[in-house]
């Protein structure tokens, strides 16, 4: 055949007709749809070759030995293209599940200690460099330790004072610290200095400026010739450190049943420089713990003589003292754990 019959016309249109359609697949849904309807066995070129039988017998060697091989370069073609398919299905997934690792990490943020166990750690590590070391008492105390010996008998008003939560084997909480200092004494000898920062308990309902629970550091000095001198001058030098500038100390006269003299102890407000404002309520000074003389009766009642020796002692709270420096407004907020807060201390 030199002319082309409307046959290998047709093959010819079917054949380019076919190719174009290939290049436009994009999904092996529409590949396979592709091969249906060209190869598949109702497909188009099937269809031609059924068709042959219509042709002249001389005509037909030619036009099957056409038709196979356009099957044949649409098999090739197809094939090609499912290869084309699968590898930009390939790298398309390899993109998606790709990990950058130039994208910076989640972090885990740091944490830290409690705001109250870094300023214990702190006031311990002030009173180290004044030459006093750290004692320890119980939390749960009998009555002794938390009143008796250090001078507040039953029905004394102090008692009431300290809202007390009592167990049922008539055992306490302790309401302060200053138990630890007849807990030390009764099996150490002077002349010593310690502090004992600790938990106390009082059965106050929460507000602003109260909590069941919260810390003190009481502290005990006792020698021979101890006297206010001594004292003054050691809480000067730990409010000083503590609140990290120089300070107007004052002793104010007071009471305390374990204590005589016993004394307030304010410091200028430095807030307002002592003009008077609200967290100083105009007074130009805050007071900041109590403190005093060893009562001779407390010396006595552990075996210490008091015509010999002498002593002073303090007591502080510690979230009253972070809520001064740090200008915290409700002690509440040291229980809650609301991360925002705690970190917003330094
Ligand atoms: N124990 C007292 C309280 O909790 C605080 C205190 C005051 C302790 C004077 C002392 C002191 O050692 O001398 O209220």
């Amino acid at each position: 055949m030199t002319e082309a019959t409307p046959f290998a016309e047709r093959l010819a249109d079917l054949e380019g007709e076919a190719l174009a359609a290939l290049a436009a697949v994009e999904t092996e849904d529409a590949l396979e749809a592709w091969r249906v309807s060209y190869l598949g066995k109702n497909g188009r070129l099937t269809g031609e070759l059924k068709g042959i039988g219509a042709l002249t017998p001389a005509e037909r060697p030619q036009a099957g030995a056409r038709v196979n091989a356009i099957k044949a370069a649409l098999e090739t073609a197809h094939g090609a293209r499912r290869e084309v398919l699968k590898e930009a299905a390939r790298s398309a997934r390899r993109i998606a599940e790709a990990v950058d690792v130039t994208l910076p990490g989640r972090g885990r943020g740091v944490g830290t200690a409690h705001p109250l166990t870094r300023a214990l750690a702190r006031i311990e590590d002030i009173f180290a460099g004044l030459g006093f070391s750290v004692a320890s008492g119980p939390e749960v105390e009998d009555e002794f330790h938390n009143f008796e010996a250090l001078n507040i008998p039953a029905h004394h008003p102090a008692r009431a004072m300290h809202d007390t939560f009592y167990l049922p084997d008539g055992r306490l909480l302790r309401t302060h610290t200053s138990t630890v200092q007849i807990r030390f004494m009764e099996v150490e000898r002077p002349p010593f200095r310690i502090i004992a920062p600790g938990r106390v308990y009082r059965a106050d309902a929460p507000d602003p400026t109260h909590s069941p629970i919260f810390h003190q550091v009481e502290g005990l000095a006792v020698g021979e010739g101890v006297h206010m001198g001594h004292l003054k001058a050691t809480l000067s030098r730990f409010l000083e450190a503590f609140f990290e500038r120089p300070l107007t100390v004052r002793l104010r006269p007071s009471y305390f049943p374990f204590t005589e003299p016993s004394a307030e102890v304010d410091i200028g407000c430095f807030l307002c420089q002592g003009q008077g404002c609200r967290v100083c309520k105009g007074t130009g000074f805050v007071e900041v713990l109590g403190c005093g003389l060893v009562h001779p009766r407390v010396l006595e009642r552990v075996g210490i003589d008091s015509e010999r020796f002498s002593g002073f002692a303090f007591g502080m709270g510690v979230e009253r003292l972070v809520m001064l420096r740090d200008g915290v407004s409700d002690v509440r907020l040291f229980y809650e754990n609301d991360l925002r807060f705690l970190a917003s201390l330094r």
